[in-house]
């Protein structure tokens, strides 16, 4: 976990104003930072980090991407996570469904809480949402018990919107989209085409 105490070097703001300026700094910052790059894996990558090493008290920050019906890991920081979770399961899969956030003060009080880090004692899911639906969730982990409250809420759905509208313009090809596209590529383009026999 970062060191809460330590104000993120790249937001003006240090907890001076509350949190409604921390998360008004954080939103000015995380929207410049995702301007000018259109690929969704690096964005939600930076994201992630800018939202975890802003943010005191959390444990892990990340999100998930619908993926053939079901909530796949995206970029994240934190200890290393449930890959897939249906929609439905856990905290994240029922802010997918319900297309709404969910705030858990107590994750042992949710029923079919996924425990991916068991340092976590409360969670706060924000379900992304563009013009063609539910792209997928911004989780975000604490090891405090009621850690997220309603002004975390309004200000992590604020984020979640910035990271919607950069995502929308990037060319929807994720790196595994890729990576499948070009090992079929490879597959089908015999090795003797590509590496010329030495005899
Ligand atoms: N706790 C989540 C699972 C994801 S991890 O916390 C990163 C859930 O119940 O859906």
């Amino acid at each position: 976990m970062h060191d809460a105490t330590r104000p993120a070097p790249w937001t003006k703001s240090a907890s001076t104003g509350g949190k409604p300026a921390l998360y008004r700094d954080l939103a000015e910052e995380l929207d410049a930072l995702l301007t000018g790059e259109n690929d969704a894996t690096a964005n939600a990558a930076n994201a992630a980090a800018a939202i975890y090493h802003t943010l005191p008290r959390l444990n892990w920050a990340g999100f998930y991407f619908v993926r053939d019906e079901t909530l796949l890991l995206g970029p994240f920081q934190g200890r290393p996570a449930c890959v897939r979770i249906a929609i439905g399961s856990g905290v994240c899969g029922t802010a997918a469904r319900e297309r709404r956030s969910i705030l858990v003060p107590d994750v042992e009080t949710f029923p079919g809480h996924i425990a991916c880090d068991t340092a976590s004692r409360s969670e706060l899911v924000v379900p992304l949402i563009g013009a063609s639906g539910l792209i997928g969730v911004l989780d975000l982990d604490s090891p405090d018990l009621a850690r997220f409250d309603a002004e975390d809420q309004a200000g992590c759905e604020a984020l979640a919107a910035i990271v919607v509208r950069h995502l929308a313009r990037s060319v929807l090809s994720w790196a595994g989209r890729d990576l499948a596209v070009s090992i079929q590529a490879t597959k089908e383009e015999p090795c003797s085409s590509i590496i010329a026999p030495t005899r």
